[in-house]
């Protein structure tokens, strides 16, 4: 029987300790010009040490445009890579693997942080934001690849491009609102373009020790279910990806497209892998949860809310079949003195998750 606590190879880069990841999670703690701060450095490397396999960073900026919130990291400019670079090292340190996701808002991006209207593939005056010409476009994939090349320097096992939750890769997916007629959209295949010339570009520029990850969406935000498993289906399909995270909320959530029965998760463990790992991200707040989808399919359980209330999840999990995270909401002082939440974090999850924070 699959465990928790298995290995796990990828086609390219070393093994992973054990079957979780660590999400993903914004938390606002870099330095105004994105370089890494002592509180998202020591965040992120008490997770390491909590037993994650795979410790991966909150979305980080790839090009200056892009930037979506205050405090967030970057990875647009070498002078991102003193503090990569250190952070890389802890990581490697505590015997997990690390990533860097890639990210750009689109037209989501913080106008007021950037001074210029935010890029999107269309033009969106409600969000003030303005369509990409072609050029644009080019120089944004590679704005991505250069920063997963900047990620391999910097000493990361790999990177994941960030192509869910409706920023600019996403946006490109977006079927009901890009209908640029320059190749990058219209057609499914122009919408999946930008991409999958990411996904190559990184491939190209970066050794085969790097491990290229991709994060999806599978459905809403413009991309309808069917869309959503064909663009997994083909990712995967293409060799060029190590692993697909699909973050579905809540791991047992039925599919939202009216008519389509059964769970959600089901749709993209079917999906033949060719030795990629499918994670899958939503509500897993125990062992018993991170068990049930291994069981279900999926080769690697990426964890969130239940790392921020216990930065050692992983070894907590894998230790003990009957953990399950501390009840919520949790007093500020006990995840700045136990679990290495900083202020700035602290005060992000008060605005935006008040059943979190007492
Ligand atoms: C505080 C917070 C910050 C997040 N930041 C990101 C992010 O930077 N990138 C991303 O892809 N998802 C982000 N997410 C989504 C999580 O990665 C995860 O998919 C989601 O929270 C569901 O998993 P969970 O129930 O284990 O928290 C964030 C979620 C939270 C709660």
């Amino acid at each position: 029987m699959t465990s928790l606590a298995d290995p796990l190879t990828l086609p390219h880069g070393p093994a992973w300790p054990n079957r979780f990841s660590l999400a993903p999670l914004t938390n606002t703690q870099s330095h105004p010009d994105g370089t890494l701060s002592d509180d998202e450095h020591d965040w992120l490397v008490a997770r390491g040490r909590g037993g994650f396999g795979l410790t991966m960073t909150c979305a980080t900026y790839v090009a200056p445009a892009g930037r979506a919130w205050g405090g967030q990291l970057g990875i647009a400019s070498d002078e991102h890579l003193p503090g990569l670079t250190r952070l890389a090292e802890s990581l490697r340190a505590t015997g997990t693997r690390s990533s860097v996701q890639l990210h750009h808002g689109g037209r989501r991006s913080d106008a007021t942080l950037n001074g210029r209207p935010n890029q999107c593939p269309w033009d969106d005056p409600d969000k003030g934001a303005v369509a990409m010409t072609t050029a644009e476009v080019e120089q944004s994939v590679e704005d991505f690849v250069s920063a997963a090349v900047r990620a391999e320097r910097a000493g990361f096992d790999g990177a994941q491009v960030h192509g869910a939750h409706g920023y600019l890769v996403g946006q490109f997916l977006d079927g009901r609102h890009n209908r640029r007629d320059d190749g990058w959209g219209g057609s499914f295949e122009h919408r999946t373009r930008f991409l999958l010339e990411v996904l190559r570009g990184i491939r190209e520029r970066t050794s085969d020790d790097f491990q290229l990850a991709l994060r999806l969406t599978p459905e809403g935000s413009g991309i309808t279910l069917d869309e959503g498993r064909e663009t997994a289906r083909q990712v995967l399909a293409s060799g060029l990806v190590d692993a697909l995270d699909m973050s579905l909320w809540d791991v047992r959530m039925a599919p939202r497209t009216p008519g389509e029965d059964g769970l959600l998760i089901d749709r993209f463990t079917d999906l033949p892998r060719h030795g990629a790992l499918l994670g899958v991200a939503g509500g897993v707040v125990s062992t018993e949860d991170a068990a049930w989808c291994l069981e279900r399919g999926a080769d690697v359980v990426t964890v969130g809310t239940g790392a921020i209330l216990h930065h050692d999840f992983a070894a907590r999990a894998i230790a003990d079949p009957a953990f399950v995270v501390r009840p919520r909401p949790v007093p500020r002082a006990v995840l700045a003195d136990e679990e290495a939440v900083g202020p700035a974090f602290l005060d992000y999850l008060a605005r935006g998750w008040d059943d979190l924070i007492a």
